[in-house]
């Protein structure tokens, strides 16, 4: 497709209230192929809605970008897709997998999955409406006794889509329990469309056994880069070395997730930005050790210089002694 390469490529998935500006920036700078808005309601982007718009807003330095849109009327698909063109993105995802009730409740989403011709309908429509390629987004099937995702894939191909990313999940499973990776070696031999995977991606190497188990094109990880937007590194790494990096030192986390907040403030100012950044402190902080105090400390700041401090106290009275392997007496004595 146009010029995304999506042979080998690690993703990042669209997730609303995620994937902002800042942390799309974080998981490029470690190496993302290709990154995400949050979903975008079609019907927000035709009334011109301001916060709608907002959503779209990026930079060159993410590119290759894709702008997310998900709607269940033809018409709005396509006047959105222009709108969304005007913005020079490197692609338009469609969501044709979004489990929420009120998105499938209005036939959007996953809704799609139950209503095949109207699947077809939307997506060729954008396909035709706009010059950049278009791409979908979609689970197995609506729940384990329709999968359905041989059928749609060919759809989608046929409909005009570059690729399809399969969330390996089905709509009534929303977002737990295992994925199941078995249906996409079928899918690729019958489409010639690239074929992304995602769920259930959690470390690298789960991702390259992903990629050696069902001869996919790429993978989308979602979760998996909440707090630790090094995932992407690990994985290009593999592909380079054929080994594993360790995860990164606690300094170094603890560095990347002030950078990502710095980031989070400049973009949005210190209040919002101080605010909005509290759903990434357990990603980035599991596994430290008596870290419930400091946590529950900096959920509570609407100051980045409490945090910092608080950081840098906490860092220096427990990190310090646990990687010199000293008790707090010996660092004394
Ligand atoms: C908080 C959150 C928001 C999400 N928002 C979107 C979205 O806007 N568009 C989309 O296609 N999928 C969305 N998803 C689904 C993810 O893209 C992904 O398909 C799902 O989380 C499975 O991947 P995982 O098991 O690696 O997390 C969202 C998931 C989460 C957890």
């Amino acid at each position: 497709m146009n010029n995304i390469d999506f042979k080998n490529s690690i993703l990042l998935a669209p997730m609303e209230g995620i994937t902002d500006f800042p942390f799309r920036i974080m998981c490029k700078k470690f190496g993302a192929d290709v990154v995400y808005t949050e979903f975008v309601n079609v019907e927000g982007l035709v009334r011109n809605n301001q916060k709608t718009h907002n959503k779209m807003f990026f930079t060159d330095e993410e590119r290759p970008f894709g702008i997310q849109i998900y709607g269940g009327n033809k018409c709005s698909m396509e006047n959105a897709a222009k709108i969304v063109e005007k913005l020079n993105p490197d692609l338009i995802d469609i969501n044709c997998g979004c489990w929420v009730k009120n998105v499938v409740g209005n036939g959007s989403g996953a809704g799609l999955l139950k209503d095949l011709i109207k699947m077809e309908a939307i997506i060729s429509s954008t396909v035709k409406s706009v010059k950049i390629p278009v791409t979908v987004k979609t689970r197995l099937g609506w729940d384990e006794n329709s999968i359905n995702i041989l059928e749609v894939a060919k759809l989608v191909e046929n409909a005009g889509a570059k690729a399809l990313t399969i969330h390996c999940r089905t709509r009534s499973q929303g977002h737990n329990g295992d994925a199941d990776y078995s249906f996409i070696s079928k899918v690729k031999e019958s489409v010639k469309i690239p074929i992304i995977v995602n769920g259930n991606i959690f470390s690298q190497e789960k991702a390259i056994e992903v990629f050696k188990t069902t001869n996919c094109d790429g993978v989308m990880i979602a979760r998996g880069a909440i707090g630790n937007p090094w995932i992407f590194r690990s994985i290009k790494n593999y592909f380079a070395t054929k080994t594993f990096l360790p995860p990164p030192s606690l300094k170094e986390k603890i560095d990347i997730m002030l950078n990502h907040l710095q980031l989070e403030i400049e973009y949005k100012g210190e209040k919002r930005g101080v605010i909005e950044f509290r759903k990434y402190y357990n990603g980035y902080l599991k596994n430290f050790s008596n870290i419930a105090q400091v946590r529950a400390k900096l959920m509570l700041y609407i100051s980045a210089n409490e945090i910092f401090e608080c950081i840098e106290n906490y860092f220096n009275n427990t990190i310090l002694l646990e990687v010199e392997n000293l008790s707090p007496l010996s660092k004394l004595s």
